[in-house]
């Protein structure tokens, strides 16, 4: 598939903007089983282009190839067929890789390291000189909310998993990267934490960033991101901006008590129960259905202009593509 949603051409894509990742029929098996006599077709045939300043997020069920196309952006694993490039260049190109950062899915940290050590260690690799680490680190660990004395005092293996994420992301732009690669960046963190990852990325969006991340957290992306694809089982199901593919808001959403069951079952559809109230989305007039309630004095407690969450739409797509594909 290639960068049209099958509800209409990626609007984005014709607005001209400098090009940063893009992917032509990229193509990933792997090899498995004892014998290595087993394939698994990890993604398949993806095309897809991500412009500079965009936050893309990059959707799907686990094992629908994600992190596989990361590796694949970044040159850590190589494709079977099909090609990407990264800021105008091959995937794994080295002269990209200083202009790139990353947050692997598991990092593996160095555990006897301090915060601070490990980030010294890795601005080392990027050739910081010791001026340039002075200033650059502590900016990092505010950006990414993490205290000094924690990272000045404290080994890795006595960081809580929220502050490992914050070293993670802070080791991901310790070379000021031009375009971040986050995979699952709040997988495994209590809302708070997943509250300040989003933070993080709101502020390296306002500093211009390009930023790709993979996520099966759609509140999370939907609140962050301009546009997003959607792997099932390593093929394309969609790509477009949120707005295209969700659409503008035209339908009402409808929730009321107990009581409002009568009015409700002729109004809305479909109706499900929820939390104590019956919700659904109005089918007919607001402006008549309104009336009616006055008429049956219904207790209602919401009315308002919906479009379907990115988690509605996520669940239609892929449970149409499995459909077709039976
Ligand atoms: N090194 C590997 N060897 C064999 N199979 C792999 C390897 N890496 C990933 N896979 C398989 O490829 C598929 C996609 O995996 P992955 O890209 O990790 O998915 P996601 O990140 O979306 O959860 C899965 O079925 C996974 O088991
Ligand atoms: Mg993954």
């Amino acid at each position: 598939m290639n960068a049209a949603s099958p509800l209409g051409p990626d609007v984005t894509a014709i607005v001209h903007k400098p090009v940063i990742v893009e992917t032509k029929g990229l193509s990933k098996r792997y090899r498995t089983g004892f014998w290595l006599n087993q394939k698994i077709t990890s993604l398949k045939d993806c095309s897809l282009t991500v412009y500079r300043g965009e936050t893309f997020g990059l959707l799907g069920p686990n094992g629908a190839g994600k992190t596989t196309l990361l590796k694949l952006l970044l040159g850590i694993i190589r494709p079977n067929r099909g090609s990407a490039e990264l800021l105008g260049k091959p995937a794994g190109d080295t002269s990209v890789k200083a202009r790139i950062g990353y947050l692997p899915e598991n990092p593996y940290f160095y555990d006897y390291l301090t915060g601070w050590e490990f980030l010294t260690y890795t601005a080392g690799l990027f050739g910081l000189s010791k001026a340039e680490q002075k200033t650059r680190i502590p900016a990092l660990l505010d950006l990414v909310g993490l205290s000094r004395s924690a990272a000045i005092k404290k080994q890795l293996r006595q960081y809580s998993k929220g502050m490992l994420q914050r070293v993670g992301m802070a080791q991901a732009l310790v070379n000021d990267p031009e375009i971040v690669f986050l995979d699952e960046p709040m997988s495994g963190l209590d809302p708070t934490g997943r509250y300040q990852v989003r933070e993080i990325i709101v502020s390296l969006q306002e500093q211009g960033k390009t930023i790709f991340f993979n996520s099966h957290v759609l509140s999370d992306v939907e609140a962050i991101c301009d546009r997003i694809a959607i792997l099932d089982q390593g093929e394309l199901v969609c790509i477009g901006g949120l707005q295209e593919l969700l659409g503008v808001p035209e339908r009402y959403f409808v929730k009321g008590r107990e009581g409002s069951l009568d009015i409700l079952q002729k109004w809305v559809q479909p109706l499900t129960f929820q939390g104590g109230y019956w919700q659904g989305y109005l089918k007919g007039d607001p402006y008549d259905f309104l009336s009616s309630v006055r008429l049956m004095n219904a207790k209602i407690v919401t009315i308002q202009l919906a479009r379907p969450s990115l988690e509605e739409f996520f669940m239609q797509q892929i449970q149409q593509r499995r459909q077709e594909k039976r």
